[in-house]
């Protein structure tokens, strides 16, 4: 087990197969900081089409997570026992607004589970029983929970002491002290002032105005 361990419960394990192969989350992997394990919450539906979801009780759209599916992913993840009771955080827009002072308090845990919601809701007593942390990236609906889980996992991996290199340390990043970082240039070895930029003729100068 990694320092940091953190399981994500996902319909679409897929999706994190590439994210967890680059940069500094692959490096804290590697360096065994962090360990990420992604179960498929279908594998616990006992139906032959793996259903995880119903329609809602009282009608109207969408389609509601099931609790008894969700719970069944969760305890074959971690058996809930007296002494280990990791937070499960639910990602949704209705969450708590996630920032750094998130992010660092996150990176100090030992465990923690995401639990990436789609369809239009999860049921609610699921969210009663288990859920100990609601989490939005912020005021947008996603399809889904498993953008929001990468963005938290990134933050999350670089402050584990020991991921980033002294040269890089997570506690200059932009927020931490929050200051938001100034502009840098790339040093050019050849001039020793920074390095020119060759652009093409399209670029109009000065004009790159911010559409909103
Ligand atoms: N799931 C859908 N939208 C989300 C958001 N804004 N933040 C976290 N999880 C979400």
């Amino acid at each position: 087990m990694g320092r940091l361990s953190i399981h994500i419960l996902s319909i679409f394990p897929g999706i994190f197969e590439d994210f967890l192969n680059y940069g500094i989350v692959r490096r804290a992997v590697e360096k065994k900081l962090l360990d990420v394990s992604i179960v498929n919450i279908r594998d616990s539906a006992p139906d032959k089409h793996k259903t995880v979801d119903d329609l809602p009780y009282g009608g109207g759209a969408g389609m509601i997570m099931k609790p008894d599916i969700l719970a069944a992913s969760l305890e074959s993840t971690v058996p809930f026992r007296e002494n280990r009771r990791p937070e499960v955080i639910f990602l949704t827009p209705q969450g708590k607004r996630f920032d750094q002072s998130h992010a660092n308090k996150m990176s100090m845990l030992d465990e923690f589970i995401l639990i990436c919601g789609r369809y239009r809701a999860v049921d609610e007593r699921f969210r009663e029983t288990y859920v100990t942390d609601e989490i939005s990236i912020g005021d947008y609906v996603l399809s889904g929970g498993e953008p929001a889980a990468m963005v938290v996992i990134d933050a999350v991996a670089r402050l584990i002491p020991g991921v980033l290199n002294d040269f890089e340390s997570g506690i200059e990043d932009s927020f931490q002290n929050a200051l938001l970082d100034c502009p840098w240039f790339p040093l050019s070895k050849t001039s020793g002032t920074f390095c020119p930029m060759n652009i093409s003729g399209l670029v109009n100068h000065g004009q790159s105005r911010s559409a909103f």
